[in-house]
């Protein structure tokens, strides 16, 4: 397995297109589980409450974006029993999902293809619900990025989009404060060694700095401007996360 991202090798903005390969790279080893870890057991329901705003039919086709290790793609084929193609641009992070799905028993119903969310390789209107995960961060052009998730969406269909978030008051803040800039890294160390102590000193600079560039208020605006409507957000674990859901509007 590759090396992880060091400090020289992170952007000064904490995020961007250049941020992610290397980062993947040295944490798609047992990324579920130490993710878990690292949130106390908030990133498995967070991505669960992603699922549930995604419904679809049985035999459906969806899209999950930057899918990396597919645990939301799993999630979405067990849920619905539909189909899902899963897209990420890391080959660790795609290897890893198909192990993943094989002990899932879900290989059959969850198809891998290596693509960048900015040139998604499928014709307009194909998918029947798309959920991406964790991606606005390492893109440089984030509504572009959204104009092109919706560009595959068929036109009604759900849209479901999970990020990290900034808790909006005082000791929540505090608390949250506190646990991404000390509790993460220490904890990354401790579950993970050095990889997992970069990608938690990655995050506790990242989250704050794309939330202030991206306030709640302009990500509703951005998903809406991209070409969806109902756009609505809820803000679990008392905001340390942001989901936001629409459906695809009419072209
Ligand atoms: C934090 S991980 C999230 C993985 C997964 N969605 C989850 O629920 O845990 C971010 C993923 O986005 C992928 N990624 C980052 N930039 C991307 C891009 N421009 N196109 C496709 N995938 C990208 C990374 O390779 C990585 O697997």
């Amino acid at each position: 397995m590759s090396v992880s991202a060091g400090e020289e090798a992170l952007p000064g903005r904490s995020g961007g297109k250049a941020a992610a390969p290397e980062l993947f790279a040295g944490i798609a080893d047992g990324y579920e589980r130490r993710g878990a870890i690292l949130s106390f057991g908030q990133d498995p329901r967070w991505r669960r409450i992603l699922v549930g705003l995604a419904p679809v039919q049985p035999g459906a086709e969806t899209i999950d974006v930057a899918t990396g290790t597919g645990a939301v793609a799993s999630g979405m084929a067990a849920r619905y029993s539909c189909r899902v193609v899963g897209v990420d641009q890391s080959a660790q992070m795609l290897a890893h999902a198909r192990g993943r799905l094989a002990e899932r028993g879900l290989s059959e119903r969850v198809e891998l293809v290596r693509a960048e969310a900015e040139r998604l390789p499928f014709e307009d209107a194909r998918f029947d619900a798309l959920t991406v995960t964790y991606l606005l961060r390492y893109v440089d052009d984030p509504a572009a990025v959204l104009g092109e998730l919706v560009r595959v969406l068929r036109p009604g269909a759900p849209f479901a989009s999970l990020e990290f978030g900034v808790p909006p008051w005082g000791l929540a803040r505090g608390v949250w404060r506190a646990h991404t800039n000390l509790g993460m890294p220490a904890l990354g160390l401790a579950v993970g060694g050095r990889p997992w102590l970069e990608a938690g000193r990655f995050l506790a600079r990242s989250i704050p700095d794309f939330w202030d560039r991206y306030p709640l208020g302009e990500l509703l605006r951005l998903h809406s401007a991209a070409g969806l409507v109902d756009v609505r957000a809820i803000r679990p674990t008392f905001g340390a996360a942001v989901i936001i859901s629409g459906r695809r509007g009419a072209v």
